[in-house]
């Protein structure tokens, strides 16, 4: 499973997912495409829960485990049955984004969040995540362009730094299940470093 990554809205994400999977059908692989929190009816219920800015403060093991609520449901609905069909799972987001916004973010203790990954998913953990790094000012400015801030792009500069931390400390500290991605450079340029890595992708989707 590739899990795409990265810590604010407007880095790309969705954009180079969408191409990475063309570019794996023409390998002639099965992708299926999907995101979190999310990817089922019920899964996406638990998203606007989270997103919706609210003026009862959730409290962070709230956002915690409805976080994991969701994945349980997206990985029992979609992707396990996916990877039990041979397809690649292309998902905008997934645990890392946990690591980085509840771990980082919320502060929330590692050890917290392990025990949660564990006890939802088994063993399962993506081949490969991409990360789509990008400065934080950029990031903010770009969601605030886009109108309407949900309960996250409303946290400040701070929330933000400590989320990009964590999912840069998480690739230097396995490098060989990350990638990252200088989301600063042009659309075109993202996509050639992409294309850099495509074959080194089809060889651990066809593994
Ligand atoms: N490297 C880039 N440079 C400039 N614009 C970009 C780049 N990557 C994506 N975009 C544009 O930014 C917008 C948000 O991209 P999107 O893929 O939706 O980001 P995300 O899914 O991370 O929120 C889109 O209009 C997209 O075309
Ligand atoms: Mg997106």
């Amino acid at each position: 499973m590739t899990s795409f990554l990265n810590r604010i809205l407007g880095t790309g994400k969705s954009t180079n997912r969408d191409y990475l999977a063309a570019r794996l059908r023409e390998q002639g692989l099965e992708v299926v495409l999907t995101r979190e929190p999310g990817g089922t009816p019920l899964a996406e219920k638990i998203r606007e829960l989270l997103l919706a800015p609210s003026d009862e403060a959730m409290d962070a093991d709230t956002e915690l485990l409805l976080v994991f609520a969701a994945r349980a449901q997206h990985l029992a609905q979609v992707i396990r049955p996916a990877l039990a069909k041979g397809a690649v799972v292309l998902c905008d987001r997934f645990t890392d984004a946990t690591y980085a916004y509840q771990g980082g973010g919320r502060g929330l203790s590692v050890e917290r969040i392990a025990t949660l990954e564990q006890f939802v998913q088994g063993d399962l953990r993506p081949d490969l995540t991409l990360v789509f790094d990008l400065p934080v000012e950029v990031g903010l400015a770009r969601a605030a362009a886009r109108g309407r801030l949900d309960r996250f792009e409303q946290e400040g500069q701070a929330f933000f730094e400590a989320v990009r931390q964590a999912y840069l400390q998480r690739a230097q500290r396995e490098p060989q299940r990350y990638s990252l991605l200088d989301a600063a450079q042009s659309l075109d340029m993202v996509q050639r470093d992409i294309d850099a890595l495509l074959q080194g992708i089809v060889v651990r989707c066809r593994g």
